[in-house]
């Protein structure tokens, strides 16, 4: 086989095609047009934008972000704008990009989800719903829908009954068999699977002797999560057959290519946005790049899985 000059990027992850397999990584990446400064939006297989929510919400009071080896804390209490203000206020100027505009979306009631997705998949120029579902549950002493695997099921009914656009479900990782959660999600109704959110964490500020963050308790992301979140995608893709867009701690596009040789079809670009905001145009080319130095003409000819056996309890250690 000879050099591919121009190797073929698109990617097809069930009913959702993406020109190529880059996405910006929800709450990283603002409602997408913030980054018109520093790229082309067009180039990105897809954008995911802000969780949304049926009214827009403050969040967290600060400090609510902090530094870690090798990562990020957040407690940002998914603050937005409310998803009416988004599709009057945000989506034309964002569709009018080439590119896949992708919807997060969240409540804190089963009502409110299934709210939110009915708005959302009435808009024009939504290519797919992504729904968060590592939210506190507020009917049950909030318990995170999505760390059961019958608060999963509850969720992901009640969306896909109301919304007929490609359903994206993000698992969270802080559960104990993310397969279990992730085939409660399929048997809901999940199109395609994207993991992971963040792990749970915490920071002390000693000078100060309180916590760092004013929530307390935070989402770990960046590469610090990588391992276990590779590992993660790696379980889903070798248990099941539904299309995974992988992500956790993608910093280039060697990281990227990583997350798709253990099955993931597409990535995410996450913490990396807040270091380098042209970071995923930048893994789009560093994907290229390397599809063209190895004479790959098809990035889908990398999707694992790769050989190797890495079940629930190998740890060797
Ligand atoms: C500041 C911040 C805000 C986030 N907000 C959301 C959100 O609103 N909805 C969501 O599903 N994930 C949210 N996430 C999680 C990311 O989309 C992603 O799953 C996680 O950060 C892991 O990827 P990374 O290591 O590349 O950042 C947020 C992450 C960060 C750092």
């Amino acid at each position: 086989m000879g050099l591919s000059a121009s190797p073929d990027l698109q990617v097809k992850l069930g009913p959702l095609t993406l020109k190529n397999p880059v996405l910006t990584a929800s709450g990283t990446f603002g409602y997408g047009t913030e980054f018109l400064p520093f790229m082309d939006l067009g180039r990105l297989g897809g954008i995911c934008v802000k969780g949304l929510s049926l009214r827009p919400r403050r969040g967290n009071p600060p400090p609510r972000t902090c530094e870690t080896p090798a990562g990020m804390l957040n407690a940002i209490g998914l603050a937005n704008i409310g998803v009416e203000a988004f599709i009057s206020e945000k989506l034309p100027a964002l569709r009018r990009h080439n590119t896949a505009v992708i919807a997060n979306i969240f409540g804190e009631t089963v009502e409110e989800y299934a709210a939110v997705a009915g708005v959302i998949s009435s808009a024009a120029g939504v290519a797919a719903v992504e729904l968060n579902i590592s939210c506190p549950n507020t009917e049950r002493g909030g318990m995170v829908f999505g760390c059961d695997p019958e608060g999963t099921r509850r969720v992901v009914s009640a969306v896909r009954a109301a919304c007929a656009l490609p359903l994206i479900v993000k698992l969270s990782p802080n559960v104990t068999d993310i397969v279990a959660i992730a085939r409660v999600a399929v048997d809901a109704g999940a199109d395609i699977l994207s993991l992971v959110n963040t792990f749970l964490g915490m920071a002390v500020d000693l000078d100060r002797r309180r916590m760092a963050l004013a929530n307390g308790v935070g989402g770990l992301s960046g590469p610090a999560i990588k391992p276990q979140a590779l590992y993660m995608v790696h379980r889903v893709c070798t248990a099941m057959k539904t299309p995974v867009i992988g992500m956790g701690g993608i910093m280039t596009a060697r990281d990227a290519l990583e997350f798709l040789l253990v099955g993931a079809r597409a990535v995410q670009v996450g913490t990396a946005n807040f270091l380098d905001p042209a970071s995923s145009v930048r893994i789009v080319d560093g994907i290229r790049d390397y599809l063209v130095e190895k004479g790959i003409p098809d990035v889908n000819d990398l999707v694992g899985p790769i050989p190797g056996r890495a079940g629930p309890s190998d740890t060797g250690g």
